[in-house]
């Protein structure tokens, strides 16, 4: 055999062999590929929850199901805040990462955002509670300057406070149109209800997006379904109630007199507001919207008689008629008497139209409370 022979020999043993290598790398490449799906499919789902509070260098979870556990924190997620999503493993909860939330939790469609159309005019016998509204939510959104001039902070919020229909919702909205506001509108008894679990972050979230669409006034109606005074907080129920209020209050807290974002909170039990939520700094402005009185209900009358077409009122007649009737039965009347002239077919409502309504309600089956109200 000559040496030729035997050199080529040996490189084809040696093509062999970095063949093999090869095609050995590539199989060992595929199996490292395939032992990593194997192991996607062998791992267990993390569950997504929500932190509720930092303790040391623990965490206070929130699952899904409602239950919390105070659970570790992976390394490489510290600086957790509450309300943050977060991942756990399923075995010892312990947390491995964090939930990006450029995807937040869609306030908007919880609340209502709106620019009111209602004006002052629109609104009958409320002028001293007008004119503080004025002086304390929309002088300071409108001109800030006199106040930082003076080197005083204008409240950061009121508390309109009285019986149902008497034209709160009304006074905040005519503040919200005259400022150009946009109106946030939240229902106290609907965050603890329709919510469960979300109140806080609902609170959250409506303030930051009250800044984000600011000036804005956010309207918190019934307030006292999350701001009343609790004796028992033992249920979970009711802790989550109180969570919701003490983010209220944070919130309230967390921004300045001067930023143009105004609360005006709304109840018809003021007795039963936890003080916490009134004291200075806070809703501090408490204004009475009380039942109209015979000059408030004449007024209310004409809001309403404008808007219609009627012939021959007796108006005095009528506010004498109404005592202790609210702004929104006035209305309530108005629109029987309406009836009453589409029943006789005429065009116009006229006296008798209103008579007949006062009777008609007045008859009315109902014996509740609204009943004995109106008419003792
Ligand atoms: N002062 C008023 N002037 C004119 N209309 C009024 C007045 N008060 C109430 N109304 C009429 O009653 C309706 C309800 O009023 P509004 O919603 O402001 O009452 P509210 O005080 O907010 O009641 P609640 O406490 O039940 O929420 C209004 O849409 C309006 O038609
Ligand atoms: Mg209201």
């Amino acid at each position: 055999m000559g040496s030729n022979k035997l050199e080529s020999v040996a490189y084809g043993y040696a093509a062999d062999a970095s063949g093999l290598e090869q095609e050995n790398r590539f199989l060992r490449e595929s199996l490292e590929n395939l032992e990593k799906e194997l192991e996607k499919f062998r791992r267990n789902p993390l569950i997504a929850c929500e932190v509720r509070q930092i303790i040391g260098d623990r965490a206070l979870i929130r699952l899904p199901n409602g239950n919390e556990f105070l659970v570790d924190v992976a390394n490489n997620c510290r600086q957790l805040l509450p309300g943050d999503g977060v991942l756990a493993e399923q075995k010892n909860l312990t947390i491995v990462d964090k939930i990006a939330s450029s995807k937040r939790f869609d306030v908007e469609s919880f609340v209502i955002v709106e620019k009111p159309t209602i004006t002052w005019q629109n609104i009958g016998g409320l002028k001293k509670q007008e004119k503080e509204i004025k002086e304390v939510i929309e002088l300071p959104l409108i001109k800030p300057e006199l106040f930082v001039d003076l080197g005083i902070e204008p409240p950061k919020g009121i508390l309109l406070h009285g019986p149902p229909g008497t034209g709160k919702t009304l006074l905040a909205k005519a503040v919200a149109q005259s400022t150009k506001s946009t109106f946030i509108e939240v229902v106290g008894s609907e965050l603890v209800q329709k919510f469960i679990g979300e109140g806080a972050k609902l609170v959250k979230e409506m303030f930051q997006l009250a800044r984000e669409r600011a000036p804005s006034i956010v309207f918190i109606d019934e307030l006292d379904a999350i701001a009343a005074t609790r004796v028992d907080i033992g249920t979970s129920g009711e802790r989550e109630v109180q969570r919701t209020f003490m983010q209220l209050l944070s919130e309230i807290d967390g921004f300045k007199n001067l930023e143009n974002v105004k609360i005006i909170g709304c109840t018809n039990k003021k007795e039963l507001l936890d003080p916490a939520i009134v004291r200075p700094g806070r809703l501090d402005r408490l204004i009475e919207v009380p039942l109209p009185d015979d000059y408030a209900r004449k007024e209310v009358f004409s809001v309403h008689l404008e808007k219609m077409k009627v012939s021959g009122i007796g108006v005095d007649e009528l506010v004498k008629k109404t005592e202790n009737f609210s702004g929104a039965d006035i209305k309530n009347l108005c629109t029987e008497a309406g009836y009453f002239a589409i029943r006789k077919n005429r065009k116009e409502i006229q006296h008798e139209d209103f008579l007949a309504a006062f009777e008609k309600l007045k008859s009315s089956e109902s014996q509740d409370n609204e009943h004995l109200r109106m008419f003792g």
